[in-house]
């Protein structure tokens, strides 16, 4: 596998005194912009505050408790959102699917850059829809913490004990089939 793709984790313990260039923000950004849509259609929006910003503030309000317990140390907040039609009212195809693939950009461009990301779906999509005036069109998706990688003692005991544990995946047997469904192939 590349290196890439097996140094990419999500964790919490993140350096609170820590900022990230404007360079490096804008390359996870860069990233994103280059991931494949259906049609070329590219629904993906970010809305994106650093650490001490009003946008920061807002994106940390409306994260759930136990990820603001940890993701107030991030160096930029990020709200990954779709666009679900056209200018024209015609629906996006597959819109979630291509955020996604942007996304996963964005964070493979954070460990490129020795940063961290922590992809979160616990947070009030109304909340962001309010604080940042979404269009009725437009739906936030997916929160991303980016920050740079502190020790697991900035946790409190519970996150420091998930934090230094094994990281584990089902076997390829249960995930790749041929044939027929449930027929291993590797
Ligand atoms: C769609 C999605 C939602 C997630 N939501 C949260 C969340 O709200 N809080 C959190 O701490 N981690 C969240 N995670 C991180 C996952 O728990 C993590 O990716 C998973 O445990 C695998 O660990 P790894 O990313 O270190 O490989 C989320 C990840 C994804 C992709």
């Amino acid at each position: 596998m590349h290196p890439l793709i097996s140094d990419r984790w999500s964790p919490r313990a993140l350096d609170p005194a820590a900022d990230i260039t404007d360079a490096q923000l804008e390359s996870l950004f860069e990233a994103a912009r280059w991931a494949a849509s259906s049609g070329n259609t590219q629904p993906g929006r970010w809305l994106v505050g650093r650490r001490g910003s009003q946008a920061f503030t807002q994106i940390f309000d409306a994260l759930r408790p136990g990820n603001q317990s940890w993701a107030g140390a991030a160096s930029a907040l990020i709200v990954g959102c779709v666009v679900t039609e056209d200018e024209t009212g015609r629906s996006l195809p597959m819109p979630d699917y291509a955020l996604g693939l942007s996304a996963q950009n964005l964070v493979l461009q954070a460990v490129a850059e020795g940063l961290v990301a922590h992809q979160m779906g616990g947070f009030s999509r109304e909340d962001i829809a309010s604080s940042f005036g979404l269009p009725p069109t437009a739906q936030a998706v997916i929160a991303i913490a980016v920050g740079v990688l502190g020790p697991p003692s900035l946790l409190p005991d519970d996150l420091a004990a998930r934090e230094v544990a094994e990281r584990v995946r089902k076997p390829l047997s249960e995930l790749v089939f041929t044939d027929k469904w449930g027929n291993a192939a590797f």
